[in-house]
């Protein structure tokens, strides 16, 4: 990971807490967050050296609305805007609002609950927090579809490649896009597909995750969709999370890009169908409630923005 850049490289780990935060209407947002940057800054230096091994982390990512808002610097990053939704023939990408976003990872919940509090502490008299979502580790790094999940994801120095902008825009090289999305599954209709018809949705085998071969694989599984090419990764880092009682079980999706057109692209594949129709089965299953997208500064952009 280069120094200055937030988390966005990192391996998943066995905890996570997402939060997105909108900023009330009336309030001087500012000095609220000039705190808050220097409050990030601290929060992951004192992670690293209380907890070395913890690789815990907390990435906050800023909207187009908040960009503007709290006077960033212009020209913005060149891709930052505000989700436009993408609606196919059946399944529709739905945008949702989203002033700060917060990635929080750790080995334990008790880092995770202490970096959320810290922040909530900052952000509650100018912001309310509009989404909170625990998700943990399931089992060998499953979704809750039982599928293995982020195994085509970019390894070692390729994951800096993919999720960090490079010379193409120097103002903000070395920071991210970040696109999440929550998505709520349908697990009773799921659990009505047998292993071998699942099998066809993900285009994987589910015991051992093992690709199927192209001859097999069905068009309109998610992997021959979202697979857009070995030159165009993103960095995945999405967390299974449930709520029995609210028949709530869902994948967070989160992404860090070098570029959003990726993932817009893999999105267009999943919604709208390639061809046009042939969209992704996964949807038929699972439905996004949340999609939005941030920046993530690097660090010294942060240090900046907190004076
Ligand atoms: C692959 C699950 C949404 C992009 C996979 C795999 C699983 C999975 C199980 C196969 C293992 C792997 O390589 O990671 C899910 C679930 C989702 C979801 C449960 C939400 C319901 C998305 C979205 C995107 C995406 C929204 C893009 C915008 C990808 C990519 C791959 C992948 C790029 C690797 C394809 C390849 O090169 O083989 N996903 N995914 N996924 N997914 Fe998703």
């Amino acid at each position: 990971m280069k120094p200055d850049s937030q988390n966005v490289t990192d391996y998943t780990n066995e905890n996570t807490i997402f939060m997105v935060w909108e900023f009330k209407d009336n309030p001087v947002v500012g000095d609220a967050f000039k705190k808050l940057c220097k409050l990030l800054i601290n929060l992951n230096n004192s992670a690293n050296v209380r907890f070395p091994v913890s690789r815990a982390s907390c990435v906050m990512g800023i909207g187009y609305e908040a960009w503007l808002r709290l006077q960033l610097p212009v020209p913005l990053p060149k891709e930052l805007a505000a989700f436009a939704p993408i609606v196919g023939a059946k399944h529709t990408a739905v945008s949702t609002k989203g002033d700060l976003h917060f990635h929080i990872r750790a080995d334990t919940t008790s880092i995770c609950y202490d970096m959320a509090s810290a922040i909530t502490d900052v952000l509650s008299p100018v912001a309310v927090s509009t989404d909170e979502i625990h998700g943990f580790r399931y089992w060998d790094s499953r979704s809750i579809l039982g599928f293995v999940d982020g195994t085509e994801n970019p390894q070692g120095p390729d994951r800096e490649l993919f999720s960090m902008i490079g010379d193409e825009d120097p103002a903000y090289k070395a920071g991210s896009y970040l696109f999440v999305q929550k998505y709520i599954h349908d697990l009773a209709a799921w659990k009505g597909l047998s292993t071998e018809q699942q099998e066809k949705v993900i285009g994987r085998s589910k015991a051992n995750d093992i690709e199927m071969d192209d001859d097999v694989k069905p068009s309109n599984s998610h992997i021959a969709l979202a697979n857009v090419g070995d030159e165009l990764k993103i960095v995945r880092d999405n967390m299974p999370f449930g709520n029995m009682s609210a028949n709530e079980m869902g994948t967070y999706f989160i992404a860090y890009a070098s570029t959003f057109s990726t993932v817009q692209k893999m999105l267009n594949n999943m919604f709208i169908g390639l061809p046009v129709g042939n969209y992704d089965r996964i949807l038929d299953f699972s439905t996004p409630k949340t999609g939005s997208l941030y920046f993530v500064p690097t660090f010294n952009m942060i240090d900046d923005f907190s004076s």
